[in-house]
């Protein structure tokens, strides 16, 4: 059964680019209570961390670099079925093949620079919720 919480990141491009106060706005409009959040950054070596699972793919240099160029956002958010809702939301990886009107469609840049991150299920999202936050910081 899905559970009711998801992880996500506000990437360094979408920070960057003045995006978070709407990024934010369409994660509560789509119906997500935030329950933690934080303003931070990823050095290379918890950047690689948090990919470990990406070590083998071609893109996994850039995309550790990309995720420790400057301060993100990380959250814990709240909703039946967050997982999937919360990707809906967001939109394809590609933001070329995100449908219209998902958070990637209106702030990606380019694969590798896609405005957010959502967790792909669970167990990932407890564990990268985890990664950020301690048992205090989660309510
Ligand atoms: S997903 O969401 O896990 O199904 O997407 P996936 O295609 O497996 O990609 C995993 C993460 O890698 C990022 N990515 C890339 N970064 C740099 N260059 C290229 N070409 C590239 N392709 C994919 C993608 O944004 C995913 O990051 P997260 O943070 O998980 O969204």
């Amino acid at each position: 059964m899905a559970t009711n919480r998801t992880f996500t990141m506000i990437k360094p491009d979408a920070v960057k680019n003045g995006h978070t106060g709407a990024i934010l706005n369409d994660i509560i409009k789509g119906g997500f209570k935030i329950v933690a959040m934080k303003y931070t950054s990823l050095t290379k070596e918890t950047a690689g961390a948090f990919y470990a699972v990406h070590k083998e793919r071609g893109f996994y240099g850039e995309l550790v670099d990309f995720m420790s160029s400057g301060p993100i956002v990380a959250a814990i958010l709240e909703k039946d079925n967050a997982v999937e809702d919360f990707r809906k939301l967001i939109g394809a990886t590609d933001p070329k093949k995100a449908e219209v009107g998902t958070i990637r469609n209106k702030y990606a840049e380019s694969i590798e620079a896609n405005a957010v991150h959502g967790s792909d299920s669970d167990e990932n999202a407890e564990i990268e919720g985890n990664f950020y936050f301690s048992a205090l910081e989660r309510f």
